[in-house]
């Protein structure tokens, strides 16, 4: 069963049309990741769910009833935001308990509440102090604690850790994921961030901005490996993976794929259409070897990330980067290189769609 349905959402502000026909079916239990670039409607469609925003149309329900005319506070879902928003004048067990201590719990009951929560957090012994005296890292914990309290049926983040350093990321990120593992419940977050997707997500939601999108902001709802290897348009397949996939563009002439300087030996059962978009993730470029295509290169430069490289190849298909994880490889800048690209690794797509061909 799903505990968070969104049908057919239009969400604009004035004239300005922002979310358009979005449904998104979240099951309970599930780590949900809304990823896409700035202005693709993320932090709308959260703050749509917690009761923040008014939908034009559409109906939101949460755990089987529809929300869409009831108070955020009485929809049992609890969000944290990227700017921790806590209270700089209380400490961190008040900011922790406030909600309860304003629904007048028992004060033995806030107490033990308190005390589980920050030491899930890592937070025992910061209980005294106030925000001002914690470090980034620390006041999201805090900020994590507030909404664990509240035992919500959904969490809802909002690029909870983008004010933090690299480091500090990584250790969050892993934090939550045994949250998420501890406390059982559905967690909706949103990144920008497609690293913070692949490795977060049990689903991705990969969001566009409504001026690219077409008929619905909503470009590709799977897992991870649904995401990477098959990307359902050229939007996903460009936004996921990074350096991105490469692309050049073909023809079809009988069924086969044509390219005025490049010979395609790609014939298959797929109907081309006119003009088709043929993308090849660099993992999946090889250097040296035959494949039905082969293509001359020029290296152009390299990027030595230590445990594998980056090339980066001049050729008649446009530019085409490949990776390897063999670092003691060494080609100098300048080198001439014939690239092979698996028919098996190739991805195409309508380029006047966009849309996947299969
Ligand atoms: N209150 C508002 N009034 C008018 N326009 C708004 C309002 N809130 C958001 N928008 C516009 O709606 C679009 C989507 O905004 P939203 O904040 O949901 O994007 P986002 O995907 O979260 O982006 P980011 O990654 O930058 O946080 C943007 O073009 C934004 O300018
Ligand atoms: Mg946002």
């Amino acid at each position: 069963m799903s505990v968070v349905s969104l049908k057919g959402i239009d969400i604009s502000y004035g004239p300005v049309a922002v979310v358009r026909n979005l449904d998104l079916e979240i099951k309970s239990g599930e780590f949900v990741v809304l990823v896409g670039p700035s202005g693709c409607g993320k932090s709308t469609t959260l703050r749509l769910i917690a009761g923040l925003e008014a939908s034009q149309a559409g109906e939101i329900a949460i755990g089987g009833r529809t929300v869409n005319d009831l108070d955020p506070a009485k929809r049992d879902v609890a969000m944290v935001f990227q700017n921790y928003a806590l209270f700089p004048h209380m400490s961190v067990a008040d900011n922790i308990s406030f909600g309860m201590r304003l629904r007048g719990e028992a004060p033995a009951k806030v107490a033990a509440s308190v005390s589980e929560v920050a030491r899930m957090v890592g937070l025992q012994d910061q209980l005294a102090k106030r925000p001002g005296a914690l470090s980034g890292g620390q006041r999201q914990r805090v900020a994590l604690a507030r909404a664990i309290v509240r035992k919500p049926a959904v969490f809802l983040f909002d690029e909870p850790l983008s004010n933090l350093d690299a480091e500090f990321r990584a250790a969050m990120r892993s934090e939550l994921m045994r949250l998420h593992k501890e406390l059982g419940s559905t967690m909706i977050y949103v990144t920008h961030d497609q690293v913070e997707a692949m490795t977060m997500g049990d689903r991705i939601a990969v969001l566009a901005p409504l001026r690219q999108a077409g008929r619905s902001n909503l470009m590709q709802f799977g897992t991870p490996d649904e995401v990477y290897h098959r990307p359902t348009n050229l939007f996903v397949a460009k936004f996921i993976g990074s350096p991105p996939m490469n692309f050049f563009k073909a023809g079809a002439k009988n069924g086969q794929l044509v390219h005025d300087r490049v010979q395609l030996d790609v014939t298959s059962q797929l109907r081309f259409p006119r003009e088709v978009a043929v993308g090849i993730r660099p993992e999946h470029v090889q250097i040296g070897g035959t494949a039905a295509i082969t293509v001359d290169g020029t290296l152009d430069r390299i990027e030595n990330l230590g445990h594998e490289k980056l090339w980066f190849f001049m050729t008649a298909l446009g530019r085409i980067v490949a990776r390897t994880a063999d670092y003691a490889a060494n080609h100098p800048p300048g080198e001439k290189v014939r690239l092979a690209l698996p028919t098996t690794s190739l991805h195409f797509f309508d380029q006047e769609s966009g849309l996947r061909i299969e």
